[in-house]
């Protein structure tokens, strides 16, 4: 159980008594005619960093309050500081850390606009050199929200980043930092300072061990965007996602790598997954999911060996485990492929997660492939939903999906036939509609023996089928 502090209702005016000037005071609200209301509003702020720019849908809202979440180390600050390095060369940002030291962050920053790395976002459109630092960027340490307005009344930023949303501490309430009714109430405070100001906020939150967002759960609903920053600690690729944007489109995901100096956008993911791919290799498949709005191709590896002991077991890394089960129930029961006695490992190359049906039939292939030891044609991406039956079903943006394929070099598209035909698909792609999963395995494993795979397999013989 913990104790909830209710403060009493904000005003304009600070708990230690300080007005801030230029916030209006409440209860100059009017109801007005949707029609005479401007819908120019919404000017937004470009960001300089054009993946993180697009997943906010095209930049900073003034008056929003944007909550950045992630795991410790995942790279939350480096993001910020780089998007705050860059907004200071034009508007005033200040950066106010409970966690570093302003020192550590100026040793950050110059890391960040070292030149070791030519691909740094850091250089500046106008052709400065990276290195410079910027002109307008204020710092300053401390956890004190009341604190905090007092600074930023005096600095009156255009973009504000607080790191972190746990740091922050009303202490008239009372309870610790990182409390649900500390979090709660100094982002409620932070949005009527957004509100009223006009001043964007970046809120930082960090994801607990639990996985619940000690705060940023509680927080959905009092900020304008909730955007995820995530990706294995041990490889270096970033994704930014978001997952609830009041001011564009959600699930829209920005690629980032981690390098020596800070996160560089990656503008074409789809090319940097498959770089390692071993071509011909058994055991590898290649999908196409959407993430957003966005077509990305990934491969993903599957690998069978036989359980030595006990239950065989059942290992996903960046698919559903549920839905792993039920492809390789399906590969039993309607490919006959016997993976009963199969210990079965998948694997999304990259760190990624792929949680789109989409990516069933890539899975599966990766599967079979890796059972019979035949590679998967390389030249080939797999689109289709496995239903229970052993049917492949459609999914959503065949057309994006099929042209990024093309455009990555890819011949043949395996999918689910077309059963309306509405939308044309690309034609500088080999498409081979089939019905099935097993269909689609004749098609894609290499190999004479790829097609009498379903021969050899017993368990397949199912009466009618034989003539085929
Ligand atoms: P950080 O932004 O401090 O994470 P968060 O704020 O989400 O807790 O990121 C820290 C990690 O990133 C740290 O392990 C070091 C690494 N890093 C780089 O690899 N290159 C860099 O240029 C920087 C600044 C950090
Ligand atoms: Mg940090």
């Amino acid at each position: 159980m913990v104790e909830e502090v209710v403060a009493a209702p904000a005003s304009g005016k600070t708990r230690s008594g300080h007005s801030l000037g230029f916030i209006p005071q409440a209860g100059n609200s009017k109801p007005r005619r949707l029609s005479e209301i401007d819908d120019d509003i919404e000017e937004r702020l470009p960001l300089p960093i054009g993946e993180f720019s697009r997943v906010l849908g095209g930049g900073v809202v003034p008056g929003s309050i944007v909550l950045i979440c992630g795991d410790p180390g995942i790279g939350k600050s480096t993001l910020l500081l780089q998007t705050a390095i860059e907004m200071a060369r034009k508007r005033v940002v200040l950066y106010i850390s409970g966690e570093e030291s302003v020192r550590q962050i100026k040793m950050r920053a110059a890391r960040l606009l070292r030149r070791g790395d030519r691909r740094s976002m850091l250089r500046s459109s106008d052709g400065e050199e990276p290195g410079d630092m910027p002109d307008d960027l204020f710092l300053v340490t401390e956890t004190s929200l009341d604190v905090m307005l007092e600074h930023i009344a005096e600095v009156k930023p255009n973009l504000l980043i607080v790191d972190s949303i746990q740091t922050t501490v009303l202490p008239e309430m009372g309870s610790s930092a990182g409390s649900v009714s500390q979090v709660r109430e100094c982002a409620s405070r932070l949005r009527e300072l957004a509100k009223s100001s006009g001043i964007s906020v970046f809120l930082i939150g960090h994801v607990t061990k639990e996985g619940a967002i000690a705060g940023p759960r509680v927080l959905e609903h009092i900020v304008d965007t909730v955007l995820y920053l995530e990706g294995d600690r041990f490889q270096s690729y970033r994704l930014l996602r978001s997952v609830k944007n009041r001011f564009g489109a959600t699930s829209e995901v920005g690629v980032f790598e981690m390098s020596e100096n800070g996160l560089v956008e990656i503008t074409n993911p789809s090319e940097a997954f498959l770089a390692e791919r071993m071509v011909n290799a058994p055991g590898s498949a290649i999908a196409v999911t959407m993430e957003g709005t966005r077509p990305l191709l990934v491969e993903i590896q599957g690998l069978t060996s036989a359980t030595s002991f006990g239950n065989p077991r059942r290992t996903p890394n960046g698919v559903d485990f549920n839905r792993l089960l039920l492809i390789v129930a399906v590969l039993s029961r309607r490919v006959g492929l016997h993976l009963g006695e199969q210990d079965v490992f998948v694997n999304v190359v990259g760190g990624l997660k792929v949680d789109e049906p989409a990516a069933d039939l890539a899975i599966a292939a990766a599967l079979a492939s890796s059972i019979r030891d035949l590679a998967v044609r390389a030249d080939t991406v797999l689109i289709g939903e496995i239903g229970l039956s052993g049917e492949l079903r459609m999914v959503g943006q065949m057309p994006t999906r099929l042209r990024e394929a093309a455009k990555l070099g890819f011949k043949t598209a395996i999918v689910p036939r077309r059963l309306r035909r509405t939308e044309p698909w690309p034609e500088d792609i080999h498409i081979v509609e089939v019905r099935s999963v097993r269909d689609a395995l004749e098609q894609t494993l290499l190999g004479e023996s790829g097609r009498s795979m379903l021969r050899s397999s017993e368990g397949s013989k199912v009466a009618g089928e034989q003539g085929r």
